[in-house]
């Protein structure tokens, strides 16, 4: 029988609204994901209400771009990714690059913040940044995915 050598991690992407706008950009992002032999556990296009963007984003109110990443983000259809992977939230940060896209397309302009990102608001792509982050995100976008539930469904391939 066919068994899994290491475990698997989930994370959650999204193809950010100024990416999804552009089919040639949004589908180079997705062959991204198919090249770097990412398990897509579940994909959908949504679009946020301002006060989606709001609360995802909680964290970075008052910040000096906050009024204009909650309107952007609310600005137009996006594609939420749960990809799976061996240490999928690190290879995804990696495979984005940096957040500033102006200090990317200098320090890393192979990643898609770096070769496709437009402005640091409008940047592409989103990618949690750890365990919680990406359990919280993944039930954010995808209210019925139970995430708990499934890393005990993977568990048995693993012994
Ligand atoms: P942050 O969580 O710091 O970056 P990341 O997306 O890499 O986790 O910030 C969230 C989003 O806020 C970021 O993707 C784009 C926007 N943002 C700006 O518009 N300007 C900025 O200077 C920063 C730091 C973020
Ligand atoms: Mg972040």
């Amino acid at each position: 029988t066919f068994r899994w050598t290491r475990s698997l991690q989930l994370t959650l992407a999204v193809i950010k609204p100024d990416a999804v706008a552009h089919p040639i950009i949004s589908d180079a992002v997705h062959q991204r994901i198919l090249d770097n032999k990412f398990l897509i556990v579940r994909n959908k296009e949504l679009q946020w209400r301002a006060k989606d963007s709001q609360s995802f984003y909680q964290e970075h109110a008052g910040r000096f771009f906050y009024q204009r990443l909650v309107e952007f983000m609310s600005s137009g259809p996006m594609r939420a990714y749960i990809l799976a992977h061996e240490d999928a939230i690190q290879l995804w940060r990696d495979i984005m690059g940096p957040t500033k896209v102006f200090r990317a397309r200098i320090t890393a302009p192979e990643t898609i913040r770096g070769h496709l990102g437009l402005t640091d608001t409008r940047n592409t792509t989103h990618g949690s940044d750890s365990v919680e982050s990406a359990c919280r995100e993944i039930s954010f976008f995808f209210p019925d995915f139970d995430v708990s539930r499934w890393y005990e469904e993977q568990e048995p391939l693993y012994r």
